[in-house]
């Protein structure tokens, strides 16, 4: 190893990436599909790679989402597919690798990153840390069947239906001030709905789309602006009954089907969880929205040795819904934070659990649950994989 560099990925280096991958993640997935949509990457400056002299020996690339906080849109880099060929490992590339995704999310202007690791440490040494999951729950087909809601139309949607999704999809977050959940490009959801192992129905105030699954089927997401509506698209998908036993679905913890259907299937969830980190904190505060109704006036030293922009004393400020972090004057009150303690606090981990694994120190005793109160709210949670 000589010359290790952080390079954008090239159209030339594509085959080196995939061998790459393969020797990561294990065989299989169409190459032809993986290549097309690499190179969407590409032509955005959104795929790198690390070179040793003119060698491609590791790559990672970032999805343009916007993520919702608190009933608001926050742009983010979603990053995925990291992997360092095993001759490199544990030589501090995927490191390095790391620290020019971090540096093209500043370029790109996403206040926040996020990620589903594979392993906690490279990207806690990053400033990343656990903010939310993907929960995945189990529902007994028969029970959604006779949920009722006989009265809602409900229509078979096709590709066309791709914005009027993400509009009821955005309305339905901003009632439900929604942690967590990601806004993909409008043309990823024009090739879910086209692609013919997906099933999607729409009514005036909902849809859902759903699949097979091993002899089961699987709701990858179902929006519904009211009972009458949660009801009749849940009953869309248990009409299966007859063929699948089953229903799995990705779905908030705190979704009103839980509260509608007779049974679990299964007593327990399924949870892969994922990691967030503050890219540009000012930004990212004054993105999200906040519980209207709770004042908070608290100042912060951060440190955040990779992203020297944030490091500093701050003052955060949240009123009416709307935070402020401004640069202020060292306070001896301030709560010490770096950036996987800024990252947990912002996804409404309660200041015990940051304190008790050291992730957050000082800080006037008084002011905790202040904070607690106004970055709680709704369970963070992604329906999605990336
Ligand atoms: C995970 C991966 C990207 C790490 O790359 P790498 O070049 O070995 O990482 P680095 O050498 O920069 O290591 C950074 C830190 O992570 C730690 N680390 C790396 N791989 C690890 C693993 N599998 N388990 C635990 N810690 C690990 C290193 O020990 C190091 O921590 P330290 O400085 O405290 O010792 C690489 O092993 C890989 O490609 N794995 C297969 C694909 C994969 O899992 N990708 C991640 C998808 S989220």
């Amino acid at each position: 190893m000589t010359d290790l560099r952080v390079v954008d990925v090239a159209e030339a280096q594509l085959d080196s990436v995939w061998e790459v991958r393969i020797r990561s993640f294990g065989p299989g997935g169409d190459r032809d599909e993986w290549r097309k949509t690499a190179l969407r990457f590409i032509a955005d400056g959104r795929y790198l790679g690390v070179v040793d002299g003119d060698q491609l020996v590791a790559a990672a690339r970032i999805w343009p989402f916007e993520q919702w906080w608190g009933g608001r849109r926050v742009p983010l880099g979603g990053v995925a597919g990291v992997v360092v060929a095993p001759e490199y490992r544990g030589q501090g590339v995927g490191s390095l690798l790391m620290r020019g995704v971090l540096q093209r999310c500043v370029e790109k202007g996403y206040p926040l990153t996020a990620l589903y690791p594979a392993t906690t440490v490279l990207y806690r040494h990053l400033g990343y840390e656990f903010a939310g999951g993907r929960y995945k729950f189990s529902f007994q087909a028969a029970d959604l069947r006779t949920l009722g809601g006989k009265g809602t139309a409900v229509r078979k949607a096709s590709r066309a239906d791709a914005e009027l999704f993400l509009q009821l999809a955005g309305k339905s977050h901003e009632t439900r001030r929604s942690n967590g959940p990601l806004i993909w490009p409008t043309s990823e959801i024009e090739s879910w709905l086209e692609d013919e192992d997906n099933f999607a129905y729409v009514a005036d105030d909902g849809f859902v789309v759903y699949n097979w699954s091993d002899g089961n089927l699987a709701v990858d997401e179902l929006v519904a602006g009211s009972e009458e509506t949660a009801r009749a698209l849940w009953a869309t998908v248990g009409s299966g009954a007859s063929i699948a036993r089953t229903v799995h679905a990705y779905c908030p913890p705190f979704d009103p089907i839980h509260l509608l259907a007779e049974h679990e299937a299964e007593g327990d969830a399924r949870i892969n969880r994922w990691m967030l980190r503050l890219v540009d904190a000012p930004t990212a505060i004054a993105g999200r929205g906040f519980p209207e109704g709770v004042v908070l006036e608290a100042d912060l030293r951060i440190d955040d040795p990779e992203l020297p922009t944030n490091t500093g004393d701050w003052h955060l400020s949240v009123v009416d819904g709307v935070g402020r972090l401004t640069p202020s004057e060292p306070s001896s009150d301030a709560l010490r934070l770096g950036p996987r303690g800024l990252a947990a606090l912002y996804a409404g981990t309660p200041l015990t659990a940051l304190r008790g694994a050291g992730l957050a120190a000082g800080g006037a005793a008084t002011a905790d649950s202040a904070l607690d109160a106004v970055f709680g709210g709704a369970t963070p949670y992604m329906l999605d994989y990336f």
